[in-house]
């Protein structure tokens, strides 16, 4: 027996890193789940390899949000957990950032996340016996705290923080529950482009991570699986509205 047997679940940007590991654990557990993504030709294989249908899907898109919510109805009657977790990254200082960078990473990350949270609760609502769900928003620990770059990134995931509590506030009576995750530094294709990116200073970079995390290592994706399985299933139905923070200690104080 499964924590979420036969519960209906989305996950957008499943296609790799924190999806794919959400996607794995949620089947592991029993959900049936609905892998989104942007990209067809990962989202595709990604899907194949834990057996899952696969949509393709743009966040930013309204008309794609509900032409996906009225198949998924028509399909499976019902929506239980929507995992909103497509998102991109990016780190520039404030004075150097074009203006058209900043639009897409809030259309993406923030607004991608509002349309999951309308189109979600519509579907949620009409769930039989009033029974609810459950919208899991991937914040991160920027959007709890400034970051160097971050004018971007953190505004976009400080956004996703109340942007969640809004929607629990307003949704708790009809038991649907809604909460962000917040990652500390998680090792997905997102975080191995900026290794990339960095060349040699990668190692120091990484070792600069590794000292600023109290439990010493960067986070893995089943870390993050694990707290969306908990906010998935029925364990937490008392709880709305919450900042998970994942990241082995990082905000926790100075480290020094
Ligand atoms: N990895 C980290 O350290 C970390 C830390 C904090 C928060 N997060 C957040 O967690 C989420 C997942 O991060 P990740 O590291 O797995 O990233 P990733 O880049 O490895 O994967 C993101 C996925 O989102 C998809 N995507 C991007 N734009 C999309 C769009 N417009 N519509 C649909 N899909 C789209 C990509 O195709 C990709 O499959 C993101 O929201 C990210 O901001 C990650």
């Amino acid at each position: 027996m499964g924590r979420i047997d036969g519960k209906v679940a989305l996950v957008t940007g499943g296609a790799q890193g924190l999806g794919e590991a959400a996607v794995g654990r949620l089947v592991e557990e029993g959900a049936i789940v609905i892998l989104s993504d942007a990209n067809t030709e990962t989202g595709g294989v990604t899907a194949d390899k834990y057996g899952v249908a696969f949509e393709r899907h743009d966040v930013r898109e309204e008309s794609q949000w509900e032409s996906l919510m009225s198949r998924i109805l028509k399909q499976h009657g019902r929506l239980d957990i929507l995992v909103n977790n497509a998102g991109i990254f990016t780190s520039c200082p404030v004075d150097e950032t074009p203006l058209e960078d900043f639009r897409r990473v809030i259309d993406i990350n923030l607004i991608g996340c509002f349309l999951g949270c309308k189109h979600g609760v519509r579907t949620m609502a009409r769930n039989a016996n009033e029974s609810g769900g459950s919208i899991i928003n991937l914040s991160s620990v920027t959007g709890l705290r400034g970051q160097i770059g971050g004018a971007a990134y953190s505004s976009s995931k400080g956004g996703v923080r109340l942007l969640t509590k809004t929607v629990a506030i307003e949704n708790a009576a009809r038991q649907i529950r809604c909460n962000s995750i917040h990652p500390g530094t998680m090792y997905t294709p997102m975080v191995e482009a900026l290794f990339d990116s960095a060349g040699d200073a990668a190692p120091a970079i990484k070792a600069q991570i590794e000292s600023q995390t109290p439990i010493g290592r960067m986070g893995e994706p089943a870390d993050i699986a694990d707290m969306v399985l908990f906010l998935a299933s029925d364990e937490s139905k008392y709880v709305t509205g919450a900042e998970m923070v994942v990241d082995g200690g990082m905000t926790t104080g100075l480290p020094y």
